[in-house]
């Protein structure tokens, strides 16, 4: 199997589940909702967003270094895209949704999403086209028609990824669901296990 080395910039293409979330931001005391792949689950208890230095939703995060991750279900595809088209610059967001605060009062989130993360920036990496925040986790909200015993069900939620669909032309990118189950985590390795 021959081994292909691509371009640097290629890692933008990675067919890996970066699920696109919506992310909550107050803005001059108003909420605004952008689109972030650039998600990261750095440990149990912080998140990073990935925000690119002209987004409007950046006057927001350096105003109250707080944020919302709310986590969308494919039933909302269309208002994740929409999020991730309009600047809240010069389009409404928030009105497509009921928004909701928590504990700490500036991190507006989104009442339709199965789940909703409160954050409270703690760290910052300036990067050339992104600036990483790290949140610290405040509180974990979840709708209950999509847990089951207080667990988030993925089969409720049904999370979707973006990743490069070549098959459409170089520079598309679509949504896929992620719907099949593969195996027991913690269990199907052990079909690998010798001796
Ligand atoms: C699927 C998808 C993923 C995106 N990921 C990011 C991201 O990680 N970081 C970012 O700054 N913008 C990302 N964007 C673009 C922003 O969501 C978009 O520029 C948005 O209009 C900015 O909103 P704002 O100006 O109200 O902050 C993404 C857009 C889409 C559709």
């Amino acid at each position: 199997m021959e081994k292909k080395k691509l371009e640097l910039r290629a890692v933008k293409n990675l067919v890996f589940p970066y699920t696109p979330m919506l992310v909550g931001v107050n803005v001059d005391d108003k909420p605004n909702f952008i689109t972030i792949g650039l998600i990261g689950w750095l440990c149990y208890d912080m998140m990073s967003i990935s925000v690119g230095h002209e987004q409007y939703s950046r006057t927001g995060l350096e105003q109250n270094r707080t944020f919302s991750i709310n986590q969308p279900t494919a039933g909302q595809v269309k208002e994740v895209d929409f999020c991730g088209m309009t600047s809240g610059r010069t389009g409404e967001k928030a009105t497509l949704f009921e928004t909701f605060y928590g504990e700490l009062k500036t991190a507006p989130m989104i009442q339709e999403c199965p789940v909703n993360v409160e954050c409270r920036v703690v760290q910052t990496l300036v990067r050339p086209v992104h600036t990483v925040y790290v949140g610290e986790v405040v509180a974990v909200y979840a709708n209950e028609e999509f847990t089951q015993d207080r667990v988030p069900d993925v089969t409720r939620i049904q999370p979707f990824f973006y990743a490069p669909d070549p098959s459409r032309g170089k520079q598309v990118h679509s949504y896929w669901a992620l719907d099949e189950r593969i195996g027991q985590a913690f269990e199907i390795g052990k079909d690998l296990k010798r001796g």
